[in-house]
């Protein structure tokens, strides 16, 4: 016989900073909304390269104190991680005015997080959007992370059509979708990745791609207009100089902390619906096995995202 489960709920805890091993299934009391809130039946989350780094605490010594200021010291004080999302609407509070229940929509819960989770309640004015009506909630998930964070970043560097934009790290989350959004804003654009991902990055639309194993894009004497380093500081540092035009843009995922903004998860919906923006997932795993997908997922080379099906 089913365990009687009303009123509670399955999630995953980060019982301390640590290997994925630190993460734990555990019951915990289902989340009750809010006025203002929604109450999301989650179907879907991801396992972002965030997600990692928050669960080992991987801060730079000078940032240590702060960032345990943020997120807590020993272990993470939202034990719940997760940052994106995709579900049903179940429950609204008495003042949320853009959702009904029943409505399919996917999230960014940012510094909530909280999507390792049967639900999650949000603010209906947080980064949450009507799900793509053309892709799973699978795929629906795997697209706030890349699609917001490359949008932020490619906007913040003032990207323009005309423009001849490299993408370094073109087949990660924020990679896959930076070549598409270049794309889109009319660059030209090269992807820059391994071997096993040229394949993918050429069917998302890159004009020229370049193996980092075997070439050097800083020699190949090319000038990029924009050179967006999408695998950050910590694994890639670029000598840009002799790379750049006279007004060329260096920049990097981890330049600063971005500022997501809820109005451009229903502008990626709109790219998603027309075909411009396709979802890349590399695996899906159940949410029993969330140890397994970090273990992966740490290893720093995945193709597009790791997806975790929640729903049972
Ligand atoms: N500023 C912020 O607040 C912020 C927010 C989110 C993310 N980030 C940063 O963004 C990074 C990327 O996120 P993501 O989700 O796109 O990661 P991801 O999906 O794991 O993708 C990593 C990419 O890096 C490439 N790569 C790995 N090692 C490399 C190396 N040694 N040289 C060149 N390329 C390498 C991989 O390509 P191959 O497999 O082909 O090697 C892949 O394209 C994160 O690690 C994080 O540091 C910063």
């Amino acid at each position: 016989m089913e365990p009687d489960r009303e009123g509670s709920m399955r999630a995953v805890v980060c019982t301390r900073y640590g290997p994925p091993e630190v993460l734990q299934l555990r019951d915990l009391p289902k989340p009750v909304p809010r006025h203002n809130e929604v109450c999301i039946k989650i179907f879907a989350t991801a396992v972002t390269a965030s997600d990692c780094i928050v669960r080992a605490f991987i801060v730079p010594p000078r940032l240590k104190l702060l960032m345990g200021v943020v997120l807590g010291f020993r272990k993470p004080r939202n034990p719940i991680l997760g940052l994106v999302l995709a579900g049903e609407i179940e429950s609204v509070g008495e003042d949320v005015r853009q959702f009904k229940a029943g409505s399919q929509v996917y999230a960014f819960t940012a510094f909530r997080f909280g999507a390792y989770a049967e639900y999650k309640c949000l603010p209906e004015k947080a980064i949450v959007a009507l799900k793509p009506s053309n892709v799973t909630y699978g795929e629906a998930a795997s697209l706030p992370y890349g699609g917001l964070l490359a949008l932020y970043f490619l906007k913040k560097a003032n990207i323009q059509s005309g423009h001849r934009v490299l993408v370094y790290g073109a087949s990660g989350a924020i990679g896959t979708s930076a070549v598409q959004l270049a794309k889109y804003f009319g660059a030209d654009v090269t992807g820059v990745c391994s071997a096993a991902n040229l394949e993918l990055v050429k069917s998302l639309g890159a004009d020229t791609v370049i193996d980092y194993t075997k070439e050097d894009f800083t020699q190949n004497g090319v000038r990029y207009d924009l050179i967006f380093n999408a695998v950050g500081k910590r694994k890639a540092t670029l000598q840009t100089e002799g790379s750049l035009t006279p007004d060329g843009r260096h920049i990097t995922v981890d330049d600063s902390t971005p500022r997501l903004r809820a109005a451009d998860l229903p502008f990626l919906t709109e790219l998603v619906e027309t075909g411009t923006l396709k979802p890349v997932i590399d695996r899906s795993y159940p949410l029993e096995q969330i140890v397994e997908a970090h273990r992966y997922v740490d290893q720093g080379h995945k193709k597009g995202n790791v997806v975790i099906a929640v729903a049972a």
